[in-house]
């Protein structure tokens, strides 16, 4: 066990996790056999092709199947009293619940402000913690319920690039210990190729291959990134986790390594969970982006939809701090809305919208039912009992026939609430709003 430094929480290591030295890393000896082909192919990849092209944006392919399916996770943390005898009295609702899904070779976007939930995601979705609840299908298989020995092999298609590229690396072990360690673990080279691998691996990510064996403090913050990222590649998952990769680098420097990300998401074909708190970075990565609030996802959608039509009035605050997003919903001008007061307590959230608190479009019903993340579009849910256009919200609950209930919320009598609304992914049809009938292709 290892204490997480980001999180405070005691938790299980991965393979090859940010703590390298208790997860059975091993320094790779020099008597190694540096001088080996370097053309011996690896795998599928294609190395020097990652190594050579230029920077275009991926494309998304709307029918790709979900390389991973999350369906209703939670994560709650228990809250210890103080004292001798430890008692739980209460529940940290870090996740509460959340339904998405990630396309094969896609990346979906994950923002929110600081303490939503989002690194829980990422740590639930690599298995670094045990879900409280819900589900993680990949391939067929329920990540959410696997043992920590079940989890081993999977942990190769499922792996991490953290937020902190100078806590996350091991500063006693070379860089080739580091990068190279993973092969070992799950044996997938001889030994004598492992130095070569780790040199194209080094010369995928912009590093000199030649630097293998030099210390992690010997880089800067971006090239100690790369380092992370090329870790992340080794055993050539089919998922990254990327927790703000690029948040604690210089501004300078952070477009070189969201580039080198898209390159390598076109070159591998690898599936990205892409967090970030800002919408502007996330923008130029993810086709799909769901915005989180305090636990929960209160938008998804494709890019488009997100940044020129937002519907919930949390998205279009965030939106309004980007500096080149305009709203369209006000001919085109940028107005700055303001969220007042401080994001409440996961532990005792509101009840009803978790946003009612901030939000300035709250009415009785927010307090008293929890709105459903609905599909309002083709590809666009949202949750929210007034969802619109900025500037054109109903004065109505648009949600009251399929909840049952009444404007302020109440149960209507013999009224049948339709049946369950946040599924992960997007129904061929959807609600649609003006006329509050089933619309789609
Ligand atoms: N191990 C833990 N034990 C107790 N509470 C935790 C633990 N990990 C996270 N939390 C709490 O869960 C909530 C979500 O935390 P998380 O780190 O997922 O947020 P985040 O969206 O990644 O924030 P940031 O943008 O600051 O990284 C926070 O209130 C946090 O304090
Ligand atoms: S459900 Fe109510 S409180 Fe929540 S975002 Fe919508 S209007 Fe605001
Ligand atoms: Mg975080």
């Amino acid at each position: 066990m290892t204490q997480d430094p980001n999180t405070r929480a005691e938790v299980e290591p991965t393979e090859i996790g940010a703590n390298a030295a208790e997860t059975g890393e091993r320094r790779l000896e020099d008597t190694h056999d540096v001088t080996a082909d370097h053309e011996v192919p690896i795998g599928d990849l294609d190395f020097a092709a990652v190594a050579e092209h230029g920077h275009v944006a991926a494309e998304r392919d709307p029918d790709a199947p979900a390389v991973l399916t999350v369906d209703n996770l939670k994560m709650y943390f228990p809250v210890k009293s103080s004292g001798l005898v430890r008692r739980t009295i209460g529940q940290v609702q870090a996740v509460d619940g959340i339904s998405f899904e990630v396309p094969k070779g896609g990346s979906l976007g994950l923002v929110g402000e600081s303490g939503c939930g989002k690194s829980t995601t990422g740590r639930l979705i690599t298995r670094l913690y045990t879900p409280t609840g819900g589900s993680m299908m990949f391939e067929g298989q329920d990540l959410a319920k696997l043992s920590n020995r079940e989890m081993k092999p999977l942990r190769r298609d499922v792996q991490m690039i953290f937020q902190d590229p100078y806590t996350s690396l091991n500063p006693r072990h070379t860089v080739g210990t580091i990068v190279g360690a993973p092969l070992e673990v799950h044996n997938i080279v001889p030994k004598k190729q492992v130095i070569p691998r780790v040199k194209e691996l080094l010369e995928v990510v912009g590093l000199n291959p030649e630097h293998y064996n030099r210390y992690p403090n010997e880089f800067s913050g971006g090239q100690r990134q790369r380092i992370g990222i090329a870790r992340a590649l080794t055993l050539n998952p089919k998922i990254l986790v990327a927790d703000e990769p690029v948040s604690a680098l210089d501004v300078s420097i952070q477009a070189q390594v969201v580039n080198l990300l898209q390159d390598i998401q076109r070159e591998f074909d690898v599936a990205f969970l892409f967090i970030a708190h800002d919408l502007a970075i996330v923008r130029h990565f993810c086709p799909e982006i769901a915005v989180m609030y305090l636990g929960k996802i209160v938008e998804i959608g494709d890019r488009e939809t997100i940044y020129s039509h937002p519907h919930h009035p949390y998205t279009q605050a965030l939106l309004s701090a980007v500096p080149d997003v305009k709203q369209a919903a006000v001919g085109g001008r940028r107005e700055r809305i303001r969220l007042e007061g401080d994001v409440p307590s996961p532990i005792n959230p509101p009840s009803g919208c978790r946003f009612r608190t901030r939000c300035q479009f709250a009415q009785e019903i927010c307090a008293k039912v929890e709105p459903p993340l609905l599909q309002i579009g083709k590809r666009h849910k949202v949750a929210c009992h007034f969802a619109g256009e900025l500037g054109a919200h109903p004065a109505t609950p648009v949600t009251t026939e399929i909840l049952g209930v009444d404007d302020q919320g109440s149960a209507v009598p013999g009224a049948t609430p339709a049946a369950r609304l946040s599924i992960p992914g997007y129904e061929k049809t959807w609600y649609d709003l003006d006329t509050k009938q089933t619309a789609g292709a």
